[in-house]
């Protein structure tokens, strides 16, 4: 399959490592971009020899500064509910893939870019990224999730300040505040984002997925969450890989899990 905006490769080891390319606009998601990304993550949910994404931007400067300005002044209440609605529907359908996904924040994560990587499992930034919810320059809020999954992330007083203000902040606050997993020399970010995909990828894939599914009720009622958590865990009773880690550990030996 091949896209217009995005460029894919697949490794060996089932890491795809997924980079949106239009450096020129700083990686801005125009609607191409939206449907490339909708149609490589549709084909991940189902794409065997994918086993888990690693997206960032091309160039050395932006992950996603935004979603395209260009495309703003087309819009107006109906097609504005409707831009907000598609990108949020693509953005779901990260967060929901039962598969690993890293954001490797290499520069601007800024209005849609940012929501792009919140939508993601995990953010790691390279030490020159900055993120930052623009979009009350612009006249507008958030519409691609952010007023939602910035709070659930970083507590609702901070996801405030940043959306109200617009302010940008740079790698070592977003990691303080929790927005970055991690922050790395930006020489090392592809290959800090590997090795912690290499990690996960390492352990049993029901139970990665599993729990990819459990936390993402992690915003519901604790008594509704534990309930999911609970029939997850004995779906997870039920796999061999569940009987061969025990054994492994039991046995003092590495586990080989089979995915079964
Ligand atoms: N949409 C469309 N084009 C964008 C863009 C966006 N969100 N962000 C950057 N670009 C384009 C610029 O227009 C410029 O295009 P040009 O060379 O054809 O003029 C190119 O990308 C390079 O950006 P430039 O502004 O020249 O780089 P800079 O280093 O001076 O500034 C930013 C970088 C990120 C601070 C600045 O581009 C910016 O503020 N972008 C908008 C961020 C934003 O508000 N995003 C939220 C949108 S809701």
């Amino acid at each position: 399959m091949s896209y217009t905006t995005l460029l894919v490769d697949v490794d060996d080891s089932g890491i795809a490592t997924v980079t949106i390319n239009r450096p020129d606009k700083l990686n801005a998601l125009n609607a191409d971009v939206i449907d490339d990304l909708d149609a490589f993550f549709s084909r991940a949910e189902t794409d065997e020899s994918i086993k888990g994404i690693i997206l960032t931007g091309a160039g050395e400067k932006s992950f996603v500064a935004g979603a395209d300005i260009a495309r703003f002044r087309e819009l107006d209440g109906p097609s504005g509910r409707l831009f907000a609605d598609r990108g949020q529907a693509v953005f779901n359908r990260i967060e929901n893939l039962p598969k690993p996904v890293i954001a490797a924040i290499n520069g601007f994560a800024l209005g849609g870019g940012s929501e792009l990587a919140l939508a993601c499992h995990i953010r790691i930034a390279a030490d020159n990224a900055v993120f930052g919810q623009p979009e009350v320059n612009l006249g507008i809020l958030p519409g691609y999730g952010a007023t939602q999954r910035l709070p659930r992330l970083v507590g609702l007083g901070i996801a405030t300040e940043l959306i109200l203000t617009g302010n940008m902040i740079k790698a070592d606050r977003a990691h303080a505040i929790g927005l970055a997993n991690q922050v790395v020399p930006a020489a090392e970010l592809m290959g800090a984002a590997r090795k912690m995909m290499g990690t996960i990828l390492s352990k049993a894939p029901i139970a990665v997925a599993l729990s990819l599914k459990a936390l993402r009720v992690a915003d519901r009622p604790l008594a509704e969450g534990l309930d999911v958590e609970a029939g997850l865990f004995g779906e997870a009773c039920d796999t061999e890989d569940f009987k061969e880690g025990v054994e492994a550990f039991l046995g003092k030996r590495k586990a080989s899990f089979t995915g079964r």
